[in-house]
C-alpha cells in the first residue's frame, strides 16, 4: 500500500476535475453548473510502478515487434482501432446503458483469449451468474476466459498480476474504487486515480486493457476531459434505441485514424458485424414520394441513407418543424432557402423530416436530399427513381460541393442507382464514373426540376405550377 502523503478536504468539479477550496455554483473552468462535490483529495496514492528503467534511446534504434498489434477476428473493430489491439494500451468505450458495451467486450475478451493467452473480464456491476447467463446466450464457453466480480481495484490488480492475462476488461470504471482514495466510486477523483493505476499496470505488463465508461445526460463519458486525456483510445458505441444497428465511433486514437466507424447489429446471439453496411439505412418501398437518398460519409466509408419528409398544411398559426436524425437549425435553413430561393410556399406547412434507420446525419452534404424530400412531399410527386442527391445548400440557393464526391457516387453506382444529382462545382475534380449518370446543378431550384418527376402541385385536379420560373423579387426593407 502506498503511503498517503497529503490529504485535504476540497471541492472537485465532476465535469472537468478542477479543484477549489470552497464550493462554487458554477465551475470557472468548464462553466458547468452545480458540479462541485466535497472530496477528500489525497495526493500520490497510486503506486508508482516504474514503467521502464531504460535510458533514452535513439528513435532509429527502436524496433517494432510484430506482436505489438494484435488483429482481432472482428474486422469492424479492427477498422476502428486502426488495425488491431496495440499492446500496453488502455482504451475507453462509452455509450448509453443497454447499448451493448458489456456484450461487445465479453465477445472481444473471448476472441482474444485464444490469441493472446488468457483474458480477464472484471465486472463491477453484475454478478458472475449474470455474466455466465450472457455468455451462454452468446455461445461462449470461455476456456481461457477468467471472470471476476469485484469492485476494489487493489484486489483486481492483485488478481491480474496472478493470472498474468493477455487482455483485460474493466466494466465499468465508474463502479470500481481504490480504498486509499477516500472519494466514492464514480467521483472524478476516484475515476481518474483508477484509470491512472490501470494504465500503469497495462504499460508495465504490456497488455491491452479495455475500460467501460458511463455517459452523462449530454452523452459525454462521465468526467470526460479528465479521462480522455489519460487513455490512448476513446470509442463511443451508439445507436437508436429502437434500431438493432450500432455504430462504434472513434473519438481519439493514438495509433490510428479517428475517422473510422464500425457497424454492428445486435442479434439474439450478440453483436454481429455488418461488413457491407451501405444498404442498411435504406427502406424498401415502391412509392418514393417525400423520400430522397443521400450517400453520406461515415468516417471514411460511404453509407446510403434515406431521408423522409412530410409536408402537410398546418392548422395552427405557427407551423411545426420536426427534425429526427438531422440537425434542426440546418432544417430551418433549408426550409428558408426553399421558400425564398426556390419559390416553394412552405409558410403554412408543418414539416417533419426523418433520417431512416435511426442514423444521425451531421454533415451538410445531406442538405440537398433533405430539400428534395421536402419538395417531393410538398408537390406530391416522387423523386426520380434510382436517383441519389448530394450537396450543401448555401443561403443564396447555390449548391456547394462536398468532400469525397467520387467515393459517394461510386458507392451509389455499386448499389445500382442510376442518377446522381451533384453541385456543378464538384464536376471539375470528378473523374468519370461508370454506370451512373451525373446530373450537375448550380442551384437548388435547378436540382428540384431535375430531381423530381413533376415540380408542380395538383390542386383540385388541376396542375398548378408552384415553382415559378422567376421567383418574386421582394423589396429589401432596410
Ligand atoms: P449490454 O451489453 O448489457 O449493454 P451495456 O453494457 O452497454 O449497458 O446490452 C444489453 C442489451 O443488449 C439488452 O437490452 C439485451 C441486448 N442483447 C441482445 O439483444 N442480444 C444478445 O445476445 C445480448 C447478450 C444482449
Ligand atoms: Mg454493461
Amino acid at each position: 500500500m502506498a503511503k498517503i502523503e497529503k490529504s485535504k478536504i476540497s471541492y472537485v468539479c465532476q465535469q472537468c476535475g478542477k479543484e477549489s477550496p470552497k464550493w462554487q455554483g458554477r465551475c470557472p473552468e468548464c462553466q458547468a453548473w452545480n458540479t462541485y462535490v466535497e472530496t477528500t483529495v489525497t495526493r500520490s496514492t497510486a503506486k508508482r510502478i516504474p514503467v521502464r528503467g531504460a535510458p533514452a534511446r535513439k528513435l532509429s534504434r527502436i524496433e517494432l515487434k510484430s506482436t505489438d498489434r494484435t488483429p482481432l477476428p472482428l474486422n469492424e473493430l479492427n477498422r476502428v482501432l486502426g488495425g488491431g489491439l496495440v499492446s500496453g494500451t488502455i482504451s475507453l468505450i462509452g455509450g448509453e446503458p443497454g447499448i451493448g458495451k458489456s456484450t461487445l467486450l465479453l465477445q472481444v475478451a473471448d476472441m482474444i483469449a485464444g490469441v493472446r493467452g488468457n483474458a480477464v473480464y472484471v465486472t463491477a456491476e453484475e454478478t458472475e451468474h449474470q455474466i455466465k447467463l450472457r455468455a451462454q446466450r452468446l455461445g461462449i464457453t470461455g476456456e481461457n476466459l477468467y471472470l471476476m466480480a469485484e469492485t476494489d481495484l487493489d484486489v483486481i490488480i492483485n488478481e491480474l498480476d496472478n493470472i498474468n492475462p493477455g487482455f483485460a476488461v474493466i466494466d465499468s470504471i465508474q463502479t470500481v474504487g481504490l480504498s486509499d482514495v477516500s472519494a466514492a466510486p464514480g467521483n472524478i477523483t476516484q475515476v481518474r486515480e483508477c484509470t491512472l493505476r490501470l494504465m500503469q499496470w497495462a504499460k508495465a505488463k504490456d497488455v491491452p486493457v479495455f475500460i467501460v465508461g458511463h455517459v452523462t445526460k449530454s452523452g459525454d463519458i462521465a468526467g470526460p476531459r479528465a479521462l480522455e486525456h489519460i487513455v490512448d483510445v476513446v470509442l463511443y458505441f451508439e445507436g437508436a434505441a429502437f434500431s438493432a444497428y450500432r455504430l462504434l465511433r472513434c473519438a481519439k486514437n493514438r495509433f490510428g485514424s479517428t475517422n473510422e466507424v464500425g457497424v454492428f447489429e445486435m442479434a439474439d446471439k450478440g453483436l454481429v458485424q455488418v461488413e457491407n453496411p451501405s444498404q442498411i439505412f435504406l427502406v424498401e418501398h415502391e412509392e418514393n414520394i417525400g423520400s430522397a437518398i443521400v450517400p453520406v460519409m461515415e468516417g471514411n466509408r460511404p453509407l446510403l441513407v434515406e431521408i423522409q419528409s412530410l409536408a402537410t398544411t398546418s392548422y395552427f398559426g405557427m407551423p411545426r418543424r420536426v427534425a429526427n436524425g438531422v440537425d434542426f437549425n440546418r432544417l430551418l435553413l433549408i426550409i428558408a432557402v426553399l421558400t425564398k430561393r426556390a419559390g416553394l410556399r412552405l409558410g403554412n406547412q408543418d414539416i417533419l423530416v426523418n433520417a431512416a434507420g435511426g442514423l444521425k446525419i451531421e454533415e451538410p452534404g445531406a442538405d440537398l436530399s433533405i430539400a428534395l424530400s421536402i419538395a417531393s412531399s410538398f408537390f406530391d410527386s416522387g423523386v426520380k427513381s434510382g436517383l441519389v442527391a448530394v450537396g450543401e445548400i448555401g443561403l443564396s440557393g447555390e449548391l456547394r460541393s462536398v468532400t469525397q464526391l467520387e467515393r459517394r457516387i461510386k458507392e451509389a453506382a455499386r448499389l445500382g442507382f442510376k442518377y446522381c444529382l451533384i453541385p456543378r462545382s464538384g464536376l471539375k475534380a470528378l473523374p468519370p464514373v461508370r454506370g451512373i449518370e451525373i446530373l450537375p446543378c448550380s442551384t437548388l431550384k435547378e436540382a428540384i426540376f431535375k430531381g423530381l418527376i413533376r415540380a408542380r402541385r395538383l390542386t383540385r385536379g388541376e396542375e398548378q405550377p408552384l415553382v415559378e420560373e422567376e421567383p418574386p423579387v421582394e423589396e429589401e426593407s432596410g
